[in-house]
Formats: C-alpha cells, sequence, structure tokens
C-alpha cells in the first residue's frame, strides 16, 4: 500500500445478498465504525437496495456502487439497467467485468470494455475486476490472460479517464473459495498490472490508479495483503456482509503505514518519468 500516491480503496461486493431491512440494518451499523476513514470506502450493492444505500449514505463518508450496469444507453434490453441510470439515482461506482458475470452471465472482454466505456461515458466511477482461472493458472498462463484482460478492457480509454477506473485482481481460484492469494501472488499480479497501466497509459497513471485484491479476503488475512505495495485496497464479498467484519478491514488499511517508501517500488521510479503521459488523479 502506498499512500503516498494512492488512497486506499476498501470495496463490499454483496452480490446478491442482503434484502432493504438487512441493508438499512447493516449500514447504519457500519456508518459510525467508518467514520473518520482515510479510506475510500464503498459498498456494492443488489440494484434492489441502492435507493436505501444512497439514501443512508448520503453527506457520509460512505460510497454506494452497483455491481454491473449495460453498455448501451437505453433501448430495447429487457431486465437490463444503463449506467445513465445508475449515474442519475446517484451512485457512485459500478463494478464491470467481475468473474461471476463473465463466467455465469456471458460478459467478455469486448463486453467489458462496452461496459467500462458506458459508465465512463456518463462519469460513473468503475471497479474494473481481472483474474484468471484456476486451470489458467495451473497451466501457467496468470500474466498472459490477466495482462489481456486489463488491455481489451481498457481498449479506446484515454489517459484522462483513468482517473474514473480502480482496478480489481480477482483470481477466479480465490473468490469465495476461502483460499485466498497468498501476499506474494497478490503483490505479483498488482505489479503486473500496474506494468500493463505504464505501458498502456504512461508513468503518471500507472502510479495513481488504485489496484486492489479480491478473493476471500476478510478481517484476518488482510493485513498481510494490504501490506503489498502495490496492493492499493481490496473487493470483499463475504467478508462484506457483516459491519464488523467490513469495519476492521477499513481499520486496518487506515492503520497501515505506507509501505511505498522503503520498498521503493515501481512507483517511486515511475514519479521521475512522471508529467510524460496523462493527467494526476488529483488524490
Ligand atoms: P469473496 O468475493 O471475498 O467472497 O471471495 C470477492 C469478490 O467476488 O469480489
Amino acid at each position: 500500500m502506498n499512500k503516498q500516491y494512492r488512497t486506499p480503496v476498501i470495496a463490499g461486493n454483496w452480490k446478491m445478498n442482503h434484502d432493504r431491512p438487512a441493508t438499512r440494518a447493516m449500514i447504519e451499523e457500519l456508518l459510525p465504525l467508518i467514520a473518520g476513514s482515510e479510506c475510500e470506502v464503498v459498498l456494492c450493492v443488489p440494484y434492489t437496495d441502492l435507493e436505501t444505500a444512497i439514501s443512508l449514505a448520503k453527506g457520509t463518508n460512505l460510497a454506494i456502487g452497483a455491481q454491473n450496469c449495460h453498455w448501451a444507453e437505453k433501448g430495447a434490453f429487457t431486465g437490463e439497467i444503463s449506467a445513465a441510470m445508475l449515474k442519475e439515482m446517484g451512485c457512485d461506482y459500478v463494478i464491470v467485468g467481475h468473474s461471476e458475470r463473465r463466467q455465469y452471465f456471458g460478459d467478455t472482454n469486448q463486453t467489458v470494455n462496452e461496459r467500462l466505456k458506458a459508465a465512463i461515458a456518463v462519469e460513473l466511477p468503475v471497479i474494473l475486476c481481472v483474474g484468471e482461472n484456476l486451470e489458467q493458472r495451473e497451466a501457467g498462463q496468470f500474466e498472459q490472460v490477466v495482462a489481456l484482460q486489463l488491455t481489451d478492457a481498457l481498449e479506446g480509454v484515454t489517459p484522462e479517464q483513468m482517473q474514473l477506473v480502480t482496478v480489481a485482481y480477482e483470481p477466479v481460484w480465490a473468490i469465495g473459495t476461502g483460499k485466498n492469494a497468498t501476499p506474494a501472488q497478490a503483490a505479483e499480479a498488482c505489479a503486473l498490472l500496474r506494468g500493463v497501466l505504464w505501458g498502456l497509459m504512461g508513468p503518471t497513471v500507472a502510479v495513481a490508479v488504485p489496484l486492489l485484491y479480491g478473493g476471500s479476503m476478510n478481517e484476518k488475512n488482510c493485513a498481510e495483503l494490504l501490506e503489498q505495495v502495490d496492493v492499493d485496497g481490496g473487493l470483499i464479498g463475504g467478508a462484506s456482509l457483516k459491519a464488523a467484519s467490513f469495519a476492521q478491514i477499513v481499520a486496518t488499511a487506515d492503520r497501515m503505514e505506507d509501505t511505498g517508501e522503503e520498498t521503493g517500488d515501481m512507483a517511486r521510479m515511475a514519479s521521475d518519468g512522471a508529467g510524460e503521459t496523462g493527467e494526476s488523479r488529483g488524490q
């Protein structure tokens, strides 16, 4: 975690969990626990909970996101929700490219790119998920897979627009399995992604984009994962459903020291070249 360059992001992904009363109860319990946090704290909730969550979070340091959006502005797409609709109702974020969308609902690198551009077009910040499955990891294809997912998802996106993008590395084999990636694996993947971002967008953007780790992160294992210099936060499923667990992860990120300075990470090297390409995110 390099706090000098990037604000930590602790984002929850509720998936298809919690109805409106449960949403109200969880957020009311959470708000006092995270008040004063220096992190960007986000909860991505089911569409049906958005209005409740947005009204409870109004005027607080909690941001609310959706978990997907369609790529078209509007039209004959029964059952879909557009980025513009999310923006209009007061959403702060949308997740695109989650592996469950790729696995069960046919999302491809190309449709993820379309969704991401649709969100950017209405200035809705995006949490873009990438990550290899077990077969790909065992076949030694992890680097190739995540680099391509990131490159394809960002096709046609400008360095300036990257201010709206946060990237989450979520190895599919670690999601919901209780088996998180090791800190070394998370660090390796996030360093790889930052390198890809550098190649695509230049050093200023590569340094500024928060990279999250996701996959069975919880209050017990988060410290060793967040300690990695290129890991700027977490995208948390199961452990985001309970206020106490989620708040503990936020508190751990708040307490964490900036690990960027000692480790002399890529960010520091990039800062020497900063200004060549892209704009600062202003964080
Ligand atoms: P998990 O989910 O924390 O329950 O593994 C993470 C995610 O899918 O975003």
